[in-house]
């Protein structure tokens, strides 16, 4: 759609210039914006791409002496009053257009989700990603916009989850190391590594940035009990602000200490349950009870604080929102961790074994691993 666009109509003003695309659609620009993001080789680095003009040594009211639109209607020239000239493609224009108008950023959106909503889970097999590039496409694709992906038969082997996560990004290292099992164990420094039930949880809200992107390998599932559950975390958001608006904005705004302590380590982190990014769309969710620090919420909203957190919870264990299934060896449940939660039910460790290999990327490096697939990366 974008490689069509055409430009019909401009008009400026002291502030902005105001371009009319083909499509009907008109969007407004900044003198400053439109100086500072001129394509030339002056303006970035012809090898690199960054920008190389100095933003803050521009004129703050600069704006264009001649404006000009081209005959085919696909170039805007523009004339700056030292001379610099300046030409954006209009196909580009729209793409940045950031006037009362979502940038668009190429990559699916959320597509929220409830047990009854989702047709499928969706899934891929561990060949297709090993193997191909389209595989691994497929599978951040499902991680974008479902928020998660069941990868069938990969080896139930130690060390093939590694592998797997290395296809969408580096290997995110924590306090419990670059991979980790989980699996009843006699000094667990962790509830994961016992066998009880682990109700909807997100990783590691204890640190400045929780992981992103969570696998876990199922190697070993004969012990009874132990099946895992998922909750899009945005669906649950999404209903207590149509249900509990009051309780949506305390938890936006009060923040929650989490804290991870053991022989080694101290680690904290306050952040509140819900965050937002720079457009008001959903973003991250920080909810485990079980790493919840002593609290430090101030007097006036500690009251406020549980009751919203209450009214969360109670929305998060609605059983239509869960979706439960048992792993077999060889599936690797992959999640996006500050969105959809995670669980399992408890297990009998006397009854067989259960045993999971698990490690994290970050979001990051996966978003872009599409969008240079999709040769979004265009400059
Ligand atoms: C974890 C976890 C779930 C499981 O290790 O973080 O939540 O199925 N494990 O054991
Ligand atoms: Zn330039
Ligand atoms: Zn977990």
């Amino acid at each position: 759609m974008h490689d069509q666009a055409s430009l019909t109509s401009f008009s400026a003003n002291e502030v902005a210039l105001s371009i009319e695309f083909n499509s009907g659609f008109t969007s407004r620009f900044h003198w400053l914006w439109l100086r500072e993001n001129c394509v030339c080789n002056k303006c970035h680095h012809p090898q690199t791409w960054e920008r190389t003009v100095d933003t803050f040594l521009l004129d703050r009211d600069i704006r264009a002496k001649q404006i000009e639109i081209s005959s085919s209607g696909e170039m805007l020239n523009l004339v700056w009053p030292d001379g610099h000239i300046t030409a954006y493609m209009a196909s580009w224009l729209l793409q940045h257009a950031y006037d009362n108008h979502d940038v668009n950023d190429g990559l699916p959106d959320a597509v929220v989700w409830t047990k009854e909503s989702l047709p499928e889970k969706p899934s891929i097999d561990a060949a297709e990603v090993m193997e191909t590039e389209a595989g691994v496409s497929t599978l951040i694709y499902q991680l974008k916009e479902v928020g998660f992906s069941i990868v069938k038969n990969l080896p139930p082997e130690i060390g093939m989850v590694e592998k797997l996560a290395q296809r969408v990004g580096y290997l995110r290292d924590t306090h419990f190391g670059i991979d980790f099992t989980v699996e009843s164990k006699p000094q667990p420094n962790n509830v994961a590594y016992t066998s009880i039930e682990l109700k909807a949880h997100t990783d590691l809200p204890n640190l400045e940035t929780p992981p992103g992107i969570q696998f876990l390998h199922c190697l070993l599932a004969d012990a009874t009990g132990g099946e895992s559950l998922l909750v899009d975390g945005f669906a649950a958001v999404q209903l207590l602000c149509q249900e509990n608006p009051s309780a949506y904005e305390d938890l936006l705004r009060i923040p929650v200490n989490f804290r991870f302590v053991d022989k080694e380590w101290d680690l904290r982190w306050n952040s509140p349950t819900i965050r937002l990014d720079q457009k008001g769309r959903l973003e991250e969710i920080r909810y485990h009870n079980a790493l919840t620090a002593t609290r430090e919420t101030g007097f006036d909203d500690m009251t406020k604080l549980y009751d919203g957190l209450r009214a969360f919870t109670q929305i998060l264990r609605r059983k239509e929102l869960e979706l439960k299934f048992k792993l077999e060896p060889g599936d690797v449940m992959v999640f996006h961790n500050r969105r959809v939660l995670h669980g399992r039910a408890e297990f009998d460790p006397n009854s067989g074994s259960r045993k999971l290999r698990g490690c994290y990327v970050d979001c990051d490096q996966a978003w872009s691993k599409l969008r240079v697939s999709q040769a979004m990366n265009k400059l």
